[in-house]
């Protein structure tokens, strides 16, 4: 009797939990071996990085001892039921050559009979369920390993719709972001493309990542979208400019200080690394961080852990970094003006966006949407952009990358009086542009390679980034113009 008041107080507990598949699967566990009669019961999940089965729960006798062992694959009966995939019943271990006892040797538990199931989808082995011994010390039976088979995939049901909702998750953050947002990211080329992509694919992870590229390149809408697509986005990333503040405030709104810290610090105030605890922190402009702030930042990358001005005791904060800068920190590292591990463990995942002339695609692209945008929000109904306005658009250099072209479609749409945007509305330095590739002192072979490449990009602007159309304009082999645009590194 008591002991069914203690498994309904158990259960009562963990189902108030329902949301968290980690309780389900451990109340799964505490069913099976409450349900079995069995002395211990575990779940092991197998541990993809490690390639090793870990212990998810572990109760009975020991359990706690247990959970801290990790089990090869091909270890034990647990090991052999991960590599095959197929339950068993081992009535008496002593009998069994499959049987291990470095586990219970190494806690000093005696085990007679165990009955393990696998969890398995589509043939793959997601882990392990076990029983071992009757309380009332009877063997295990064929009836234990089918009741063990329908809790095994119990649990393994739980999994997968677990997984399955963190896909669904994970999908509807990514489309939000994506395609609904006001900080959607516009571009056509692929080095655009990939870049979104690899945003999507680190957002899970905690690793820092370093985005680098030209002034007004879209550097701080990049790390939006890593926090937006990551689990972390629930809680504001937290925004800090490096090179807008002078060190000491920098390492104030950093780390925050203790009540009589300096002259005026009359009460407590936690910093920005506190107030990202569980988020994102966007450490932006990091190559105008000072030597003193660097050494200071990568304790905090590397230990997770910072003092308060003032302060004696280490905080710990779980936060993501992310860091932008349009500096060179390689050549930074070799003028040791940067700190060379910092470098490294701010660089774990670079995203390098190319400056918008060598995008020529996303140029035409971009400057239509602005136009679309800014023609809405202005009240102003225009169509589009005359031809010529287009060829120059498309031609000039734009050394202020997107941020100079918005702008740039911003004033034409305010300026002009037609219902296209004009060459005459376009700024002088954009229509007399003349891009000036070939400079005397190269060798003609760079000289002919750099007018190739602009030729190259020009022509794929003009036919939006077709090539077959491309190609058929050259008068050359679509394979040729492929050869070509990898050869020369054409964005
Ligand atoms: N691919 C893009 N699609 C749409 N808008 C973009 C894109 N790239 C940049 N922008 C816009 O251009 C402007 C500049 O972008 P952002 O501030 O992210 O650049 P940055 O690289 O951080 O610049 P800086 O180095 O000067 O800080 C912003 O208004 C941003 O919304
Ligand atoms: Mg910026």
């Amino acid at each position: 009797m008591e002991e069914k008041s203690d498994l309904i107080r158990d259960l009562t507990q963990m189902v108030t939990s329902v949301a968290d598949t980690n309780n389900l699967l451990s109340l799964i566990v505490l069913a099976t071996m409450k349900v079995m009669n069995a002395k211990a019961a575990s779940l092991l999940r197998v541990d993809k990085k490690k390639d090793k089965l870990v212990f998810h729960t572990c109760i009975g006798e020991k359990g706690p001892e247990i959970k801290q062992l990790e089990i090869s694959k091909g270890e034990g009966i647990v090991g052999w039921v991960a590599e095959r995939g197929e339950a068993i019943l081992v009535p008496d271990v002593s009998q069994d050559p499959r049987w291990s006892s470095r586990v219970a040797d190494s806690v000093g538990l005696s085990t007679n009979s165990i009955a393990c199931a696998p969890l398995l989808v589509n043939g793959k082995v997601l882990g392990v369920l076990e029983v071992i011994d009757h309380t009332n010390n009877a063997l295990m039976d064929e009836d234990d390993l089918a009741r063990l088979k329908s809790f095994s995939d119990l649990a393994t049901g739980l999994l997968v719709k677990a997984g399955e909702y963190e896909e669904v998750a994970k999908e509807n953050r990514f489309l939000k972001e994506t395609m609904g947002s006001k900080h959607k990211i516009i571009g056509e080329s692929g080095i655009i493309k990939k870049a979104i992509e690899d945003c999507a694919k680190v957002a899970n992870s905690k690793a820092t990542v370093l985005i680098t590229g030209e002034s007004g390149i879209g550097k701080e809408l990049f790390a939006r979208l890593v926090h937006n697509l990551s689990p972390r986005s629930a809680k504001p990333q937290v925004v800090i400019n490096c090179g807008a503040l002078p060190e000491t405030l920098l390492e104030r709104e950093l780390f925050g200080h203790e009540k009589g810290a300096f002259t005026g610090a009359d009460s407590r105030r936690p910093g920005l690394f506190e107030a990202a605890d569980g988020s994102t922190m966007f450490l932006d402009e990091i190559g105008e961080t000072s030597p003193a702030m660097q050494v200071k930042l990568l304790r905090v990358l590397q230990e997770g852990t910072f003092f308060r001005l003032g302060g004696q005791t280490p905080i710990h904060v779980d936060v993501r970094v992310v860091a932008a800068t349009n500096k060179s920190l390689e050549k930074m590292v070799e003028e040791k003006l940067f700190r060379e591990d910092l470098f490294y463990r701010l660089n774990v995942i670079r995203i390098e966006l190319p400056p918008l002339r060598d995008r020529g695609e996303d140029i035409i692209v971009l400057a239509e949407s602005f136009l679309k945008s800014f023609s809405r929000e202005l009240n102003h109904k225009i169509k589009g952009f005359t031809p010529e306005a287009l060829t120059a658009i498309a031609n000039y250099s734009w050394p202020g990358n997107v941020r100079q072209l918005q702008n740039t479609i911003e004033r034409a749409v305010i300026m002009t009086e037609a219902d296209h945007i004009r060459l005459e509305d376009l700024p002088s330095e954009i229509t007399q542009f003349k891009n000036n590739t070939i400079q005397v002192g190269s060798t003609l072979k760079d000289a002919v390679d750099n007018f190739k490449k602009e030729f190259i990009v020009k022509s794929l602007t003009f036919n939006k980034g077709n090539k077959t159309r491309t190609a058929e304009m050259l008068d050359i082999q679509r394979t040729y113009l492929s050869r070509l645009i990898k050869e020369l590194g054409v964005g």
